[in-house]
C-alpha cells in the first residue's frame, strides 16, 4: 500500500485551492442570474419557496444553494437559506445604491472566454471578442455600457468632486460609454455643457441613461469613431475615460495626437483610467483588466502611468501630471494642457 505523504497532500490542497476558485464565481453568477438573490432579499426562504418563485430544475437549484452554503456565500438555518445583507444590497435589490448587478452580468459574459486564456497566449486568439458588434441595440454594447455605469455611478464618481470644473465651458467625453462621469460633472457644475461621443451602440444606451436622469438640456450626443471624427470646434476640456486600454499602445498614441486638435488652446485633456503601476504587476484590478483586454479586444492592453504620461507629452500636452483618488476608487487621472502658444 502506498503511504500518502501529508506534505504532498498539503501541496495539492494549496494548488487545488487556487484551481477551484472559479467555483465561487460560478455559484455567485448562478444565484444572481436565476433570481435567487432577488428572492432572498426579503428574508430567508426554503428550497420549496424558492422553487415556487423560480420554477425550473429543482435539483440544480438545490445544488447551487447547497454549494453557496459550502462556499459561505449563503448560510442555512434549518431548512431556510439566507444571504448576508451586504450581498443583497449589491445583488439582490436593484434600487440599492450599492447595486452592481450590471457589472456581475458583464463579468459573467467574460468568464467563459477568459477560461480560454491559455489559447490566447498560444495562438493569439481572441476568444471573447465581445466588442465586435457595437451597433444599435447589440447586447455586448448594452451590457458593457450598463456595467460601466454601475461602477461609475458609485465608487467612480469622485472625478466630478475632485477635479475643478467650476469655470464651466464645454466638455467632450470621448468614448463616453454610459456618460456617467460627464453627467456627474454636469450635475455639479451648472455652467458646463457636455458632448458625449461613442460608437452607435453605447451612444444609444447613453441617450437612455441621460434621459432617465433628466439632463438632456445640457448634453449633446455624437455617434462616431473617435479616430476619424473631426469636430467643428474645439473643447475647453476633453475627457477620455477608460478607453485607451481598449485600443492598445499604438492606437492610444495615435488617438492622443488626434485628440490634441480637439482641445482649445489653454484647455485640458483628462485621461482617466484604471492604471497599472509602472511595475505592471499591481494594483490587482488593473492587472486583471489587462488580461481582459487580451481576450476581448483586437489590440487592447492596460497601460501604466508613466507610459501614458509620455504619450500625452509626445502628443503636445504640457504640465502633464497624475492625480490619484481615494483608495477604493480604482480610477485615477492624468491631466495635460494644450499650450496657448504653439
Ligand atoms: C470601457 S468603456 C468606458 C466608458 C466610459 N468612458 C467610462 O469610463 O465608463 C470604453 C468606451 O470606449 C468606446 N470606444 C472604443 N473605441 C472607440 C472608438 N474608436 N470610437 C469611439 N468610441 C470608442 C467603447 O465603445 C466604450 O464605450
Amino acid at each position: 500500500m502506498q503511504i500518502v505523504d501529508l506534505a504532498d497532500i498539503k501541496k495539492q490542497v494549496a494548488t487545488l485551492g487556487v484551481a477551484e476558485r472559479f467555483f465561487d464565481s460560478i455559484v455567485l453568477f448562478a444565484l444572481f442570474d436565476a433570481g435567487v438573490l432577488k428572492h432572498l432579499s426579503n428574508g430567508p426562504r426554503t428550497l420549496d419557496e424558492l422553487q415556487g418563485k423560480i420554477k425550473g430544475d429543482r435539483e440544480s437549484l438545490r445544488a447551487a444553494l447547497d454549494a453557496g452554503v459550502a462556499l459561505k456565500i449563503l448560510s442555512k438555518n434549518g431548512e431556510a437559506y439566507q444571504a448576508p445583507e451586504s450581498l443583497l444590497e449589491c445583488l439582490g435589490r436593484e434600487k440599492s445604491p450599492a447595486y452592481v448587478g450590471e457589472w456581475i452580468l458583464f463579468l459573467q459574459a467574460l468568464a467563459a472566454p477568459l477560461l480560454q486564456f491559455g489559447e490566447a497566449i498560444r495562438t493569439g486568439a481572441r476568444p471573447g471578442a465581445l466588442f465586435e458588434d457595437m451597433s444599435g441595440d447589440a447586447l455586448p454594447a448594452r451590457r458593457m455600457t450598463q456595467a460601466m455605469d454601475a461602477y461609475a455611478r458609485s465608487r467612480g464618481i469622485e472625478i466630478a468632486d475632485r477635479l475643478d470644473f467650476s469655470q464651466g465651458g464645454t466638455l467632450l467625453d470621448l468614448g463616453c460609454g454610459p456618460g456617467t462621469y460627464s453627467l456627474a460633472i454636469v450635475e455639479r457644475n451648472p455652467k458646463i455643457r457636455a458632448t458625449l461621443l461613442d460608437l452607435e451602440g453605447p451612444i444609444a444606451e447613453a441617450r437612455r441613461i441621460v434621459a432617465a436622469r433628466g439632463f438632456t438640456d445640457r448634453v449633446d450626443f455624437i455617434a462616431a469613431n473617435a479616430f476619424t471624427y473631426v469636430p467643428a470646434k474645439t473643447y475647453d476640456t476633453v475627457l477620455v475615460s477608460n478607453t485607451l486600454h481598449m485600443i492598445g499602445e499604438e492606437g492610444s498614441k495615435a488617438l492622443l495626437k488626434h485628440v490634441y486638435k480637439m482641445v482649445s488652446p489653454g484647455g485640458r485633456l483628462i485621461v482617466q483610467a484604471q492604471y497599472l503601476n509602472d511595475n505592471r504587476t499591481s494594483p490587482r484590478w488593473p492587472a486583471l483588466l489587462n488580461l481582459l483586454q487580451r481576450i476581448a479586444t483586437p489590440d487592447g492592453r492596460n497601460h501604466a502611468i508613466t507610459e501614458t504620461s509620455d504619450w500625452m507629452r509626445a502628443a503636445g500636452f504640457t504640465d502633464v501630471h497624475h492625480v490619484r483618488f481615494a483608495v477604493w476608487n480604482v480610477n485615477s487621472c492624468i491631466i495635460g494642457t494644450r499650450p496657448r502658444e504653439e
